[in-house]
């Protein structure tokens, strides 16, 4: 079996790993010299990842049986297309089913049609003229977003970038100059999180819930990233989600994936729906067409059973069992330069050798160098995994990864730790019994 995975970040680097460990051959198409992919690949290319013709000369000149798209960028282009034309198989949806990611008024539209994902007051503006009335009507907090991709940092939150609604006026009337569209959306109060499934366009197959923390700095504090680092429980469940919003965020996927198929988008690939769980329960926040980064490297590093046949199974319409994963908590911290965010400072890391057991796991995001010595650039560098029985003995696992690496780097510690879980868990319970008193 080969398998071409196309990007080059930390993400990436888990789905090679995996598939590596499992015996498959892997070949890797990335812009940059991941070493850790480089590592788990037979053979590797590099180039620009939104050449679409070169990345199918090399599906087909390494006759690969699979291939697997990492990054949102790329299913925006018409790669999966032409490959599935070429009769080549992929694990990743076409142009037109990635829409329920590249285009936010898509997704918002089709689950307002359907009747899905919890009632979210929203509007796509062309003009200023009409935002302030349907502003009044909703007579509640909002965010403004681009319609478009945003590598998870274009979105404005009313309380946290802006204070007022001619503040949000403002930062919508910038994105309307730049795009011609702007989406302003009721904001959603409570705990987001990510529920990634296994889609082969009849069913779908979850994976265990995550928390990814988007803040640069620890508090939740500083400019929103494309993710600082995230955490899965042992039950696959998180601390602030019960079983019965576990339930309810699968069905609502599952009826995405039928939606879809309605529609003539039948969906294969990785569906990752981010939910806010509110005092009402979980709403839909943004659905992505791809695994997360961070969260996806969490789940491939506690699964269990073949990806590679679940990928097969994507691509062939019948992923037919559950895949399965271990019962164990993952912290995932993001090893980052330092001012990541605002000012990055990239520098030279040095990696000792021990820095893995079984319970301690790195790696390779947008670095390149060697194993051991690597330059990071201006994005994440290297993801630290802990994996134990519990998420606060997890973070502790994945702080030990740091004692053997040597550089200037900043990380969020707090991530996992006990206060900061607890603080979660106290919002959360004031915010259920702020709906539902007694
Ligand atoms: P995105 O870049 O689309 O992944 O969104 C980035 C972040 O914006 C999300 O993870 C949320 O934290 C926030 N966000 C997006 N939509 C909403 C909403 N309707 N209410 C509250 N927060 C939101
Ligand atoms: N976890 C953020 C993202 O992958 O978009």
């Amino acid at each position: 079996m080969k398998i071409l995975v196309v990007g080059g970040g930390g993400r990436e680097h888990a789905v090679c790993r995996k598939l590596h460990e499992e015996g498959t051959r892997v070949i890797s198409f990335m812009k940059n010299q991941n070493p850790g992919i480089i590592r788990d690949s037979d053979k590797y290319f590099t180039g620009d990842e939104l050449d679409h013709g070169e990345i199918i000369k090399v599906a087909k000149g390494e006759n690969v049986d699979l291939v697997f798209v990492g990054p949102d960028p790329v299913l925006e282009t018409p790669l999966v297309d032409n490959l599935l034309r070429e009769g080549i198989r992929v694990a990743s949806p076409n142009r037109n089913a990635a829409r329920i990611e590249t285009s936010k008024s898509f997704m918002r539209d089709l689950l307002s049609f359907y009747g899905i994902g919890g009632d979210v007051s929203f509007k796509a503006f062309t003009d200023t003229n009409e935002m302030r009335s349907w502003i009044s009507d909703l007579g509640r907090e909002f965010v403004v977003k681009p319609v478009g991709l945003t590598g998870g940092k274009g979105v404005k939150v009313m309380g946290d970038h802006f204070s007022t609604v001619e503040e949000g006026i403002r930062e919508a009337e910038k994105i309307l100059k730049r795009d011609g569209t702007v989406l302003l959306e009721e904001k959603l109060v409570g705990e987001e999180f990510s529920l990634q499934c296994f889609c082969d366009g009849n069913n779908v197959y979850p994976m265990p819930l995550a928390q990814d923390y988007k803040r640069a700095l620890e508090g939740d504090k500083g400019p929103n990233t494309g993710g600082m680092g995230s955490i899965t429980d042992s039950d696959g469940l998180l601390p602030f989600v019960d079983r019965s919003s576990y339930e309810i965020s699968i069905s609502t996927v599952k009826r995405v994936s039928d939606a879809m198929k309605k529609e003539g988008n039948e969906y294969h690939g990785i569906m990752y729906a981010q939910f806010m769980e509110t005092a009402e329960g979980p709403k839909i926040v943004e659905i992505n067409a791809r695994f997360a980064d961070p969260e996806g490297i969490n789940v491939l590093s506690v699964m269990d059973s073949s990806l590679t046949e679940t990928f097969l199974g994507i691509a062939d319409g019948h992923v037919g069992n559950q895949p399965t994963f271990i019962s164990k908590a993952t912290v995932l911290k993001y090893i980052v330069p330092v001012g990541y965010g605002s000012d990055p400072r990239p520098g030279p890391l040095k990696i000792k050798k021990g820095v893995e057991n079984s319970s301690r796991r790195l790696y390779y995001a947008a670095v390149s160098g060697t194993l051991w010595n690597v330059n990071m650039t201006t994005s994440r560098s290297l993801a630290a995994v802990g994996i134990s029985d519990s998420i606060i003995e997890a973070s502790v696992e994945s702080d030990l990864v740091t004692e053997y690496i040597d550089g200037n780097f900043y990380i969020r510690r707090d991530i996992g730790t006990a206060p900061y879980m607890n603080s979660k868990l106290r919002r959360m319970r004031e915010l259920k019994e702020a709906k539902h008193p007694g």
